[in-house]
C-alpha cells in the first residue's frame, strides 16, 4: 500500500479474533449499523494469500460503494486457515466451517441478511459457493418444496470462481497464468489427499458439492442456495476457468437462478484483483471493481 501512495489508512479497520474466527472488519467509521456488508473470501488456491494482501482492493471497493450511494458500507474479509505444511494448517472442512462462522458473525453485525453481499475470487469464490450450498442444504431440508430461508444473502459476486475443483475442461491457455497441473495439486491438497501435508482427510470426495460446488448438478439445491438477487460473475475470456464458469452459469440459469456475467475480452484470471497491482492508471486499476459496484448498487439499492 505504501508503494501505491498510502501513508495512513483512509478508512477504519479492525481485526476480528474470536476463537476459530479471524478476519478484518473494514468500514469508514466503526458503525454497527451498516446498510451493506460485503462478506469476502480471498483467493490463492487455498494455499496462499491473506486479507491484508487484499486490503487495498477492499478499501477501493468500500470507497466505490460509498460513491455509489451506500451510506454506511462495511466489508468483512475472512482470514481462513490455509492448506500447507505448517502445524496449524488444515484442509477441508476447516475452511468451510470458518466461512460459516464468518457468515454468522456478519449476520450478527447487520441483522438483516438482505443487506449482505457475499463475494470471493478464485478459491475464495469456491468457499463462498460451498457456504451457499451449505446454507441452501439447511433450507432445503426444512422446506423441501420451495420457500427459501430468510438468512440467505442478497447477492453473490464471484470473480473468476474456481467452480469445480477438477474438470476435464481445464486446459492451459496462452495468456492465463494459471496452470492446470498446479490447480490439480491445490485441489487434492484442499480436499485432504496430499500425504506430504500436515493434515489429510481421506473421507472427503473431491466431487462432493460442498468441497467442489461446480460438481453440484441439483437444480433444487442451487435454487435453495441462491442469494435472493442472484449471482454476478466476472471473469476473463482467456482464463483456464472460463469454459467451466460458462457451464456453471448455464446450469444456474437452467435452474431458474439469476446469474449474469461480465466477461472481459482477452482477460486473464482474477483481473479485477490483479490489475490493482499490475496496471498504472486508476481508470484501469479500478475498472473491474467499478463494474461490480455498479451491479451491486443496481440490485441492492433499489429495494
Ligand atoms: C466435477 O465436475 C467437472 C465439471 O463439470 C467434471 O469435469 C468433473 O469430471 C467432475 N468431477 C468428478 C470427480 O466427477
Ligand atoms: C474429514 O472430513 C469429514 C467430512 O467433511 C468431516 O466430517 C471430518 O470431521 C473430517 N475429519 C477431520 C480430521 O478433519
Amino acid at each position: 500500500m505504501l508503494r501505491h501512495g498510502y501513508l495512513k489508512s483512509p478508512v477504519h479497520w479492525r481485526e476480528v479474533d474470536r476463537g476459530d474466527l479471524h478476519g478484518l472488519w473494514i468500514a469508514e467509521v466503526d458503525t454497527s449499523d451498516p446498510d451493506i456488508v460485503v462478506y469476502y473470501a480471498h483467493g490463492g488456491g487455498f494455499s496462499m494469500g491473506s486479507t491484508y494482501f487484499y486490503l487495498e482492493f477492499l478499501i477501493v471497493w468500500l470507497t466505490l460503494l460509498k460513491r455509489a450511494g451506500f451510506r454506511r458500507p462495511a466489508i468483512f474479509a475472512l482470514e481462513y486457515t490455509l492448506v500447507g505444511t505448517l502445524p496449524n494448517d488444515a484442509c477441508y472442512p476447516t475452511q468451510l466451517n470458518q466461512a460459516i462462522a464468518g457468515y454468522e458473525y456478519v449476520l450478527s453485525m447487520v441483522r438483516d441478511p438482505s443487506k449482505i453481499c457475499v463475494g470471493g475470487d478464485s478459491a475464495g469464490a469456491t468457499l463462498i459457493l460451498s457456504l451457499l450450498l451449505y446454507l441452501g442444504k439447511i433450507g432445503q431440508e426444512k422446506h423441501p418444496r420451495g420457500a427459501k430461508e430468510s438468512y440467505m444473502p442478497s447477492m453473490a459476486v464471484l470473480i473468476s470462481p474456481w467452480t469445480a475443483l477438477t474438470s476435464s475442461l481445464y486446459k492451459n491457455t496462452r495468456s492465463d497464468f494459471l496452470d492446470v497441473s498446479n490447480l490439480d495439486r491445490y485441489a487434492h491438497q484442499y480436499a485432504g489427499y496430499d500425504s506430504t501435508l500436515s493434515v489429510t482427510n481421506h473421507s472427503v470426495s473431491i466431487k462432493d458439492p460442498l468441497v467442489s460446488p461446480g460438481n453440484c448438478t441439483s437444480f433444487s439445491w442451487w435454487r435453495h442456495a441462491a442469494p435472493s438477487k442472484g449471482f454476478f460473475v466476472a471473469y476473463g475470456e482467456e482464463e483456464v476457468f472460463a469454459p467451466e464458469i460458462q457451464k456453471f452459469v448455464g446450469l444456474l440459469t437452467k435452474a431458474g437462478v439469476v446469474a449474469t456475467t461480465s466477461r472481459t475480452k482477452g482477460g486473464i484470471h482474477a483481473w479485477p484483483v490483479a490489475s490493482l497491482f499490475l496496471s498504472q492508471a486508476d481508470e484501469d486499476r479500478h475498472r473491474g471493481l467499478r463494474g461490480i459496484v455498479e451491479e451491486t448498487s443496481n440490485r441492492m439499492q433499489n429495494c
